[in-house]
């Protein structure tokens, strides 16, 4: 039996992709196993989005040349798919590089490996994007990943996903919903959809129920499936966002009081350059119909500081933003010149020093301004998906709500991984919430 270990960087779609690889090996008679050591293939599943996963993904390849000549090295996904061949001159001893787009092609390169010349595979005729998993690949075993979108039209231009990913393509509906019955069936807890830009589903092509199924009915067609208690979609580009989102999300309980919509920044003059399609204003009036909906959700978002050209004034705008919205959670990141894409060839780049401060003053105050919107939790009972023991204590568990913040919580049974559990909420850290559990609901 051969064995083979997989690295993950990078996003869910990447979590996903590596399941994906994983069901082919193991159809090819390799194990999975936990321990590189013991591997005889180690694939290094990549990410892009910035330069910094970039460079780790570069330094895992010399650190594990450098502790065996033997191993098969390949590396897929998103840096796999920007740099192709370019990949094997920039670090040696990878011995096949295989694009997201071409994530079908495994088993044939790994026939061809044995002929002895590396390969690179960037493209390939059939859709590997929508390969089917089986829940004995899946990675985690109450959350359950179902790609439903992949790719993206929208061009931002800070982004290499258009590049990485390709052109926005939706996923049949009918195997959609016979992915997410199957999961039901399974016993899954939460069903979290995914797409680069899941709002947009369906607006590319025709697909098989009919032309006009778009992400709402979809969203519709799903939460009716029942068995699942919990249903999530990431991510939302808020050019597409409308109110019947919000009016489905009311509709279903069992839609997930969350919604991770990025703004990038408060500043119209930036937003415009980064081709984001909206104004600080448009963006606002999402918020206001998700903050005037029947049931509570939770909002979340990503925002880039030292986008080029940005000034102080600019900057100024986005703190106002996060002021005005009080986000539940949000990340923020320093702008990365991404290779090809149109923002990295432009003149005023910002410092890093600049980005750095940016960075710090914004983290600093959606701190405070997270610590006090938690506030609100403290004294009610939510429901907790509890994911297993948490880091810092073996009497305590861990676990997200629907509005996806950690819980941390005590409870002295046995084992509860998996249950949805009642958690009275008594204190606000800065990154959790910490409570005592009540009940076991599932
Ligand atoms: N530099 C910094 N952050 C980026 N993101 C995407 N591209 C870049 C880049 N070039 C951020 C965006 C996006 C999140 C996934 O990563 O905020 O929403
Ligand atoms: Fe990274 Fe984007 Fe690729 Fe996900 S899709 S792995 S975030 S570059």
């Amino acid at each position: 039996m051969k064995r083979f270990f997989i690295e993950t960087f990078g996003c869910q779609m990447n979590v996903v992709d590596s399941e994906k690889a994983a069901a082919l090996l193991r159809r090819l008679g390799y194990e999975l196993t936990e321990d590189p050591q013991q591997a005889e293939l180690i694939l290094l599943n990549t990410c892009s989005v910035r330069e910094k996963p970039e460079e780790k993904v570069y330094s895992r390849i010399r650190q594990i040349r450098s502790r065996s000549r033997r191993v098969l090295i390949g590396v897929m996904g998103c840096v796999a798919q920007l740099y192709g061949r370019r990949l094997l001159e920039r670090v040696p001893g990878v011995d096949f590089v295989l694009g997201t787009q071409a994530l079908g092609q495994l088993p044939e390169i790994l026939e061809r490996l044995q002929q002895g010349q590396p390969l690179v595979h960037t493209r390939t005729p059939n859709r590997p994007e929508f390969l089917e998993i089986s829940p004995a690949e899946r990675r985690l075993r109450h959350v359950a990943y179902v790609t439903i979108m992949e790719g993206c039209d929208k061009f931002c231009t800070f982004c290499i996903v258009p590049f990485t990913r390709g052109r926005e393509r939706s996923r049949s509906p009918l195997r959609i919903l016979a992915e997410v019955r199957a999961l039901a069936e399974a016993g899954y807890q939460e069903v979290h959809l995914l797409g680069q830009n899941v709002n947009s589903y369906g607006l590319s092509e025709r697909l098989e129920l009919g032309q006009r199924l778009r992400f709402p009915n979809l969203l519709r067609l799903l939460a009716e499936v029942g068995g699942i208690p919990r249903l999530k979609f990431t991510t939302s580009h808020p050019r597409d966002f409308t109110p019947e989102i919000v009016r489905v999300i009311e509709e279903y309980p069992n839609l997930c009081n969350w919604v991770h919509l990025p703004p990038q920044s408060g500043s119209d003059r930036i937003l415009a350059l980064m081709n984001r399609g909206y104004t600080r204003a448009e963006y606002l009036r999402r918020i206001e119909w998700i903050r005037s909906a029947k049931r509570e959700i939770a909002v979340t978002g990503d925002i880039i500081v030292g986008f080029p050209g940005e000034t102080e004034r600019d900057f100024q705008q986005t703190m106002a933003l996060i002021e005005e919205v009080e986000f539940d959670g949000l990340y923020i990141f320093k702008y990365s010149p991404r290779p090809g894409t149109p923002a990295a060839r432009l003149s005023d780049q910002v410092p890093d020093e600049v980005k750095t401060e940016r960075l710090m003053r914004l983290e600093q105050r959606q701190r405070e301004i997270q610590l006090k919107r938690w506030q609100r939790y403290v004294g009610r009972v939510i429901e907790v998906l509890v994911e297993g023991k948490s880091a810092k204590s073996e009497s305590h568990w861990s676990g997200h709500t629907s509005d996806n913040i950690v819980v941390n919580f005590e409870d002295s049974r046995e084992n509860i991984e998996g249950a949805l559990v009642k958690v009275e909420i008594t204190r606000v850290n800065p990154h959790s919430l910490f409570g005592r559990s009540l009940e076991v609901l599932r």
